[in-house]
């Protein structure tokens, strides 16, 4: 690749790939079968399935490869597997280098679903989680044990957005045992702004559900690989049953081609979102890793090359139920989802206990109510206002 610039990198990325054969965008090729016309030729392709030859439909189709390669490209992988959701891409990832009897060290501010998979599934397989505080930095190494095979990572941290030190985190972890699989929910960089393989991360794994769809409708989840790791995963995956269908990989090949531009204008409206919230007598605390207010934003300035819609603020007061519920039921721009990464904006509460019970290694250090928001492509001032009109129904 030769421009570093994102934008340009979005809109390249993979467009020299043998499966666009010319043209723009990918064809969208549905199929289940893929005919061979003669035993030779189904011989190839059977000696070279994992390596982009048309074998059968759930090894993927030109629609996939054109959107594997040009994640490579972008992330710097070996290889790119595609996921359903984020979701299935996290648990398969992590399935993939762990077996019974196994060590897993995780952020104790990992999405909720992740712990989640961490505290049910892989404890029933007989796998014993760790968690860390986001902030532990190069003492991570004293958590690590013989049997510990994979160290997860996720930064900013989901809801209380903390911004770890990685490279410390990762050096500190390699300098006791290089074979720990090191991976990163990486979907808040949306892969790009925080390049994780060029930091010693095997494994960067995103919900491309978020910024690639960028349009909140359709359900992606992607690992980019490196060389090591590579084949394991992807045959991992592959026995897992793990796909995607042909018509989400267009759309997701699609929204890399705008999603420099989106990005850009998620993060100068989040910005100066967070910079008027940080104004607000309302306001104990904003979340936004590029503002010194978040815990670890001096990580963020050097290891990140920009930032998008989501942050969080803590209100000085917790809110009672209702509120609560006059706050949250009449915003004029901002809707209740449990996503993020499209094109609108959207806002969430959490009370201190509730992230408490869902994150018990981790306990928040505030008492007020906690409110995610994703700023989206709507003109600012809108949004200023509509929040401002928040505060005014309950303080
Ligand atoms: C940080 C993070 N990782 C993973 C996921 C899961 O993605 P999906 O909903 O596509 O399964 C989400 C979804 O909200 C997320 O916020």
């Amino acid at each position: 690749m030769t421009s570093k610039n994102i934008e340009t990198q979005l809109v390249n990325a993979g467009r020299k790939s043998r499966y666009l054969q010319g043209s723009v965008n990918p064809v969208i090729q549905r199929a289940s079968s893929l005919v061979f016309d003669s035993v030779q030729q189904k011989k190839h392709a059977t000696a070279n399935r994992a390596k982009g030859e048309l074998f059968y439909g759930r090894r993927g189709t030109l629609t996939h490869f054109a959107l594997q390669d040009a994640m490579c490209e972008l992330e710097g992988g070996a290889g790119c597997y595609l996921y359903p959701c984020g979701a299935a891409a996290v648990s398969n990832a992590i399935l993939a280098f762990v077996e019974s009897g196994d060590h897993v060290i995780m952020t104790g501010a990992a999405y909720e679903p992740t712990q989640d998979f961490c505290n049910i599934v892989l404890k029933g397989m007989g796998i014993e989680t760790t968690y860390y505080d986001p902030t532990i930095g190069a003492e991570i190494a004293e958590l690590v044990k013989p049997n510990t095979k994979v160290l997860f990572l996720e930064s900013p941290s989901s809801v209380t957005m903390e911004v770890q030190d990685i490279p410390g985190i990762v050096k500190a972890v390699r300098a006791v045992s290089e074979d720990i699989i090191i991976m990163i929910d990486n979907t808040w960089a949306a892969g790009i702004l925080f390049p994780a393989l060029e930091y010693g991360i095997d494994i960067s794994i995103q919900a491309g559900t978020k910024y690639i769809v960028g349009h909140s409708d359709a359900m992606l989840g992607t690992a980019v690989s490196n060389e090591r790791c590579w084949d394991r995963l992807r045959e991992r995956s592959y026995l897992m049953g793990q796909m995607v269908d042909a018509d989400t990989a267009y759309v997701a090949m699609r929204g890399l081609r705008t999603m420099g531009i989106r990005l850009a204008q998620h993060e100068k409206a989040s910005i100066e979102v967070a910079q008027w919230l940080s104004e607000r007598p309302e306001v104990a605390v904003v979340n936004h890793p590029a503002l010194p207010s978040c815990k670890g934003h001096e990580f963020y300035v050097r290891d990140f090359k920009g930032c998008n819609g989501l942050f969080s603020f803590v209100l000085n007061k917790k809110l009672t139920q209702e509120e609560l519920e006059a706050y949250l039921d009449n915003f004029e721009h901002f809707s209740m989802a449990y996503s993020w990464g499209g094109y609108e904006s959207l806002i969430l509460a959490n009370q201190p206990e509730e992230l408490n019970a869902i994150r018990p290694a981790n306990p928040v250090d505030f008492e007020g109510t906690l409110v995610r928001i994703h700023i989206g492509l709507e003109n600012v001032s809108d949004l200023i206002e509509d929040l401002e009109n928040g505060f005014k129904r309950v303080y």
